[in-house]
Parts: C-alpha cells; sequence; structure tokens
C-alpha cells in the first residue's frame, strides 16, 4: 500500500482568532467610518451561505471560473509544469480538484498545500484530499494571508493558485503587498494562477450581489450575529440592512451593512457603546473587478510574466497564469 505523508502547519497563535477579532472589532467600530474586515465572514453558517451564493443563478463568476478550469486545466497544467498545487484560501478544495486532477493525468503531480485562515475546514478538506488522492503529499497550512504567504513552502516548480477573484476582496493597497508576497515566495521559474472576476455591465455586477433569494444579504450580515454570538454584542437584525452597490470610478462592488435607525450597539465584550446614525454604513468588503491587461501589469510590477490568459465563453471571468522571472 502506498504511504501517503499529510502534516498541517498552524501558524496561527491559539490566541490568535479572539486577540485578532477584538482587536479588528474595537478599531473597526470606533473608527469615523466604521468597517470589520472581510476575513470575519466565513464562520460555519457563513461558509454554508458562501456556498449557496456560489449556486446562485445570478453569481455567474463561480460558474464562468469552472467553466474555464473544466476546459483548460489541462492547457495550464502543462503551460505551467508544477509538482506542486498551492492553494490559497483553498476554503473546503473543491476547485483544486480539477488542477489535481489534470497534474495527475499529465503524470506530474507530487504534492498539494491547501492555505486557509479557517482550521477546521482546511482539516477537513486536506483529510478528503488524502483519501482521494492517494500517494500525493499533502503541507497544509494555517495561516493569514497578511502574514504568512513568506512561510508557504512552494518549492522549485509549484504553482500557486488563487481563485474564486478572492484577491478583489483586498483593498488596493493590501492587493499589491499581496501580489509582492506570492512573487517573493515563488522560485524563479515557479507560477502563480490568478482567477480574477472582469469588469462588465453594472446591471449584471449589481445582481450579483443583490440576489433576489437575499442569500448574499444573510450573508453579510451574519458578521452581525457572529459578533452578538462572540463578543456579547446586542444588533438588532431588524435594524440593519445589506447593501451593495457598483462603484464605477474604482471598479469595484462596494458591500456594506446599513443601519435603518438611530440606534445604539453593546460589544459588551469590550465595553463598547456604538452609536449609529439613521442611514449609517458598516463597511464589510469590496470585490474589485479586472481587465486582463490591467492583472497583465499588476503582476508585471511584481516580476511576473503572463505566460497566457484564458476567460470563459462569455467573457465574464479571466484566469490568467504568471511566471516569477
Ligand atoms: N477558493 C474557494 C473559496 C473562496 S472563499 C473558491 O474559490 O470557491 C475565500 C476563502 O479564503 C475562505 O475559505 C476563507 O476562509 C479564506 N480566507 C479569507 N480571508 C483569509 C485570510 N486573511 N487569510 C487566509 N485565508 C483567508
Ligand atoms: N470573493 C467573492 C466575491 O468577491 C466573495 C463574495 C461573494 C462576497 N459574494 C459576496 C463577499 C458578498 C461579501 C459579500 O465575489
Amino acid at each position: 500500500m502506498e504511504t501517503t505523508t499529510t502534516t498541517i502547519d498552524v501558524h496561527l497563535e491559539p490566541d490568535w482568532w479572539r486577540t485578532t477579532l477584538e482587536q479588528d472589532v474595537r478599531n473597526g467600530l470606533t473608527a469615523e467610518n466604521k468597517s470589520i474586515p472581510a476575513k470575519w465572514f466565513y464562520d460555519e453558517l457563513g461558509s454554508q451561505l458562501f456556498d449557496q451564493i456560489t449556486k446562485l443563478d445570478e453569481y455567474y463568476p463561480f460558474r464562468a471560473e469552472r467553466e474555464i478550469l473544466r476546459d483548460y486545466s489541462s492547457e495550464i497544467v502543462e503551460a505551467a509544469g508544477a509538482d506542486t498545487l498551492v492553494e490559497l484560501g483553498s476554503g473546503t478544495s473543491e476547485k483544486s480538484r480539477v488542477l489535481l486532477d489534470a497534474m495527475a493525468k499529465a503524470n506530474m503531480l507530487k504534492r498539494y498545500v491547501p492555505f486557509d485562515v479557517s482550521e477546521e475546514m482546511l482539516r477537513t478538506a486536506a483529510g478528503d484530499i488524502s483519501r482521494d488522492y492517494p500517494g500525493v503529499e499533502i503541507g497544509g497550512v494555517v495561516g493569514d494571508f497578511d502574514r504568512h504567504i513568506p512561510l508557504v513552502p512552494i518549492g522549485g516548480t509549484g504553482m500557486v493558485a488563487f481563485l474564486g477573484s478572492t484577491i478583489g476582496n483586498f483593498p488596493p493597497a493590501s492587493r499589491t503587498r499581496f501580489i509582492a508576497d506570492v512573487a517573493s515566495a515563488l522560485d524563479s521559474g515557479g507560477t502563480f494562477l490568478l482567477g480574477t472576476d472582469l469588469v462588465k455591465e453594472p446591471e449584471r455586477l449589481w445582481a450579483a450581489y443583490n440576489d433576489a433569494d437575499g442569500v448574499t444579504a444573510a450573508f453579510n450580515l451574519n458578521l452581525l450575529t457572529m459578533l452578538n454570538r462572540e463578543l456579547n454584542a446586542d444588533f438588532d437584525l431588524d435594524h440593519f440592512e445589506h447593501a451593495a452597490d457598483w462603484d464605477a470610478e474604482n471598479e469595484w462592488v462596494d458591500i456594506r451593512i446599513r443601519s435603518t435607525a438611530a440606534q445604539q450597539v453593546c460589544v459588551k465584550d469590550l465595553g463598547l457603546e456604538i452609536d449609529f446614525a439613521e442611514g449609517e454604513e458598516l463597511h464589510t468588503e469590496i470585490s474589485a473587478k479586472f481587465h486582463l491587461d490591467g492583472i497583465a501589469s499588476e503582476l508585471a510590477d511584481a516580476g511576473m510574466t503572463v505566460v497566457k490568459q484564458w476567460t470563459d465563453s462569455n467573457d465574464d471571468f479571466g484566469m490568467t497564469l504568471a511566471r516569477k522571472e
């Protein structure tokens, strides 16, 4: 019987979750323009709701990216020539499988490295992959994009995949730093596979973040439920609403939670009383949309050269493979 090794490196300190949550919420709610960082969306219910978002008629990016992976994974894998796949923000590792299959078929697959902030999800995913891909070495990493990319063991012929247009969720300055971190982590010849949603008609962009069934609204507002549970806050969900609009100048969808009344919220564990004016917004996420040439130039600025770019049949979504010089 073939023996496989699975290791999971946890780079988050044991109290990281609590300490960082408290710090992020204190800073975010006491700032003049209130905000909560997007990484807190993915608790258990949040991850389930995100999964439901990917199945919505309005949420085309998931299906468009899957189509590209299905149609071009052999080509991608051949162009990359990688024996290791690293997926950043791997979640359930569902999309990695398409790439892993193509690598296995080409007899190139040696190692898989999922990276996510959510330890439980990563352990489950790593276990499933090790069962389904016997003989593949798995080296999972539990870490934060903001701090731990330099610690990811990529190796000489690794391909780092960052899918789902998650890169669009970084504010511009963090995005530049993130791309630079990935470039530094790659050895010369290593590759970066980046999935990005593309700029298109505002109506379709709007609908993708304002679905008729309210799943996206539930996903966004779940942040408040999480704060009520974890920090003993008393956000009244009846007096907050989801808001998402296309910002044409910045080319991103701007996602907020809006207070529908003048109200005070108590966050007991932090000893905070926070006032919300009627109509005041709490910023939760941006989802930037891209142009293929813009991505190429952002990657070039970090020392990566585009090997090839692919789109789905409707040109909704882009996939870029770039190589570190
Ligand atoms: N790659 C999957 C999942 C995307 S959801 C797909 O394309 O469908 C985004 C994933 O990124 C979640 O699994 C979430 O836990 C992870 N994530 C979000 N913020 C993170 C951070 N700061 N560091 C590491 N992982 C993060
Ligand atoms: N990466 C996804 C995106 O930007 C995440 C996402 C989908 C999301 N729908 C959302 C984030 C709604 C916040 C709110 O498309």
